[in-house]
C-alpha cells in the first residue's frame, strides 16, 4: 500500500491556503531547499474527516492516527459520548461564565491530582495560557521575581511562554532580551550532553547547576519563585528524564523554598500511562499545569491546579480569560474523566505501551539510522541518526515520517530529528501494532534507499505542520 500524497483535493485546498496563511511562502522556500539538496519535501494532507483511531484525508485515504490532534484526543477522534456531552452543554448554557460544570469539574480534578495535594483549580483556555498563569501565580505567591526553566523545553506560543521556553536558540530569536526574569538551566537531554559524560554524570551536573551554580553565582535563592519543568519532554523530542532529575528538582525546591511547577499539558491525563507523569517519579509538585487531553479532543479546556494556600488566597494572581472554563470545555473534560474511570482507560494505555515497547524493541540495534526509541506510556518517539550533521538527521526523521504517511500512518516530525507518536489511550491494540509495523517498514526503506528520493513536486501550502 502506498498513497500518492497529497491527493488532488488536498493539493487544491493547500494551494488556496498558501497566500493566506502564516508561513505560506516560508513553506515553499523550505520545500525548494529540500529538493535542491535532493531531499523529499514533507508530504502533506488535509483531514477530511476523523473517527476513532483513524483520519481520512480529503481524497479519502485512511490513516492510523498517531498524530492525535497534537496529543489532544485521549479517547480517539470525535468520541460520540464527549460530543454529545458538549452539545448538551451548548444547548443548555451556550457560553456563560457562571455555570455549575466548572465546580463539578474542579471537584473531580481535586480527586485525581497527585497526592490529592492540589485541591484548587484555575481555568484557562489553552496550555499556553495555563503555563503563563502558573508562572504569574508563583511570582505573586512568593513575592519573588525569578523563574527557573530549562533548555529543550516548550511551554507554549504566548509572549510569556516564549520567554520561559528554550526549545532551541532559533525559537528564542528576538525574545532573548525579554526574558529578564527567567534563568534557563540545562535539561539532561540524552542526545545533547558534553562529550565523554555519562547520562548519570550529566544529570548530576544539571542538578549541581540548580543547587549551586544559580544560587551561588547568579541570583540569591530568596529571589527565585519557582522551577518550571516538563516531567517528560514533549515538543523537545519525547525524551524521558530519569527519576534522579525530577526527584532532585523536588529536593532543591524544598531546600530553597522554591515552588515546583510541573507542566503536564502534554504528559498529563494518562499520556504516559499514569494520570500524571510526576507519578512515575513519586514527586508531588506545588503547581501543576494541565491542558490538551482535558479537552477530550472536542472542546478546549485547560488550567492550573495548586496547593490550597497558593491558589486560595492570592489576590494579585489574576487569571482566566473570557473563554476560560466554558460550559462546553468543562462538559468535555467531565465526560472524558468519567470514561477514563468507567473503561479503565489508564490500564488499557499501560498495556498498549508494553505492547508498543515490545514491538519497537531492538530497532536501535537493527537499524543504523535509529538513535533512541523513547517510550513512557503512550508518549512515544524515535530519534534518528545520520552521519553528516544535524540538518541531515532531521531529513532522515522526516523521510521516515513521510514513508509512514504514504503507508497510511500519521505521525509528527516537527523540526527535530525525531518522529513523535501519540496514540489515543484507548486505541485498538491491533491497529496500533499495525501502525508500528508500517513505521518499521518506513525505517527499513530509508535505511536501504537513503533520504534522497528524486524529484517530488514542491507542495504549495499554508501553515499546515509537517
Ligand atoms: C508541555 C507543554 N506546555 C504547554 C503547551 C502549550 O499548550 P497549547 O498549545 O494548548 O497552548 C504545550 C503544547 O504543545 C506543551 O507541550
Amino acid at each position: 500500500m502506498s498513497y500518492d500524497l497529497p491527493g488532488s483535493k488536498s493539493r487544491a485546498i493547500l494551494a488556496r491556503g498558501m497566500p493566506l496563511l502564516r508561513n505560506g511562502l516560508w513553506y515553499r522556500d523550505a520545500s525548494e531547499k529540500s529538493i535542491a539538496k535532493g531531499f523529499r519535501p514533507p508530504s502533506q494532507m488535509i483531514v477530511g474527516r476523523a473517527e476513532g483511531d483513524f483520519v481520512w484525508d480529503l481524497d479519502d485515504n485512511r490513516f492510523i492516527d498517531f498524530q492525535n490532534g497534537w496529543a489532544t484526543n485521549p479517547l480517539g477522534n470525535c468520541h460520540p459520548e464527549i460530543i454529545e456531552a458538549v452539545h448538551h452543554a451548548h444547548r443548555r448554557y451556550g457560553f456563560q461564565w457562571e455555570h455549575p460544570l466548572r465546580i463539578e469539574l474542579a471537584e473531580r480534578l481535586a480527586r485525581i491530582m497527585p497526592g490529592r495535594a492540589l485541591p484548587r483549580f484555575s481555568f484557562e483556555v489553552s496550555g499556553t495560557e495555563a503555563a503563563e498563569s502558573a508562572i504569574h501565580l508563583a511570582l505573586c505567591y512568593t513575592r519573588r521575581r525569578y523563574i527557573i526553566s530549562f533548555t529543550s523545553c516548550f511551554h507554549g506560543e504566548g509572549l510569556g511562554t516564549k520567554m520561559v521556553s528554550a526549545y532551541n536558540s532559533d525559537n528564542n530569536l528576538y525574545m532573548e532580551a525579554w526574558a529578564g526574569g527567567v534563568l534557563k538551566a540545562p535539561y539532561p537531554y540524552s542526545e545533547d550532553i558534553p562529550a565523554g559524560m555519562s547520562q548519570e554524570q550529566y544529570v548530576e551536573y544539571c542538578l549541581w547547576y540548580l543547587d549551586t551554580h544559580l544560587p551561588e553565582y547568579v541570583v540569591p535563592p530568596e529571589n527565585v519563585a519557582a522551577i518550571l519543568v516538563e516531567p517528560g519532554l514533549a515538543e523537545g523530542g519525547n525524551w524521558i528524564p530519569s527519576p534522579a532529575f525530577l526527584q532532585g528538582i523536588r529536593r532543591i525546591c524544598d531546600k530553597y523554598d522554591w515552588l515546583m511547577i510541573a507542566d503536564e499539558v502534554l504528559t498529563g491525563l494518562g499520556r504516559t500511562g499514569k494520570m500524571w507523569s510526576v507519578e512515575h517519579y513519586k514527586v508531588v509538585p506545588d503547581i501543576l499545569v494541565a491542558g490538551k487531553n482535558l479537552s477530550g479532543g472536542v472542546e478546549a479546556c485547560a488550567g492550573v491546579a495548586a496547593r490550597d494556600d497558593i491558589l486560595g488566597d492570592n489576590p494579585r494572581a489574576t487569571a482566566g480569560s473570557t473563554f476560560a472554563g466554558t460550559p462546553g470545555g468543562c462538559a468535555a473534560a467531565l465526560k472524558t474523566l468519567e470514561i477514563y474511570e468507567r473503561d479503565n482507560v489508564l490500564e488499557h494505555a499501560a498495556r498498549l505501551a508494553e505492547a508498543a515497547a515490545a514491538r519497537m524493541d531492538g530497532w536501535s540495534e537493527r537499524y543504523d539510522i535509529v538513535g533512541e526509541v523513547r517510550i513512557l506510556g503512550l508518549l512515544m518517539g524515535v530519534s534518528f541518526r545520520a552521519p553528516e550533521g544535524v540538518e541531515e538527521r532531521f531529513h532522515v526523521a522526516r523521510s521516515v515520517r513521510d514513508g509512514m504517511l504514504r503507508r497510511g500512518v500519521w505521525a509528527i516530525c516537527d523540526n527535530d530529528p525525531e518522529v513523535r507518536m501519540y496514540p489515543a489511550l484507548n486505541m485498538d491494540e491491533a491497529v496500533m501494532l499495525q501502525g508500528l509495523d508500517r513505521m518499521e517498514e518506513a525505517i527499513a526503506e530509508v535505511e536501504r534507499d537513503g533520504v534522497t528520493v528524486g524529484d517530488y513536486p514542491p507542495m504549495p501550502s499554508g501553515n499546515v505542520g509537517f
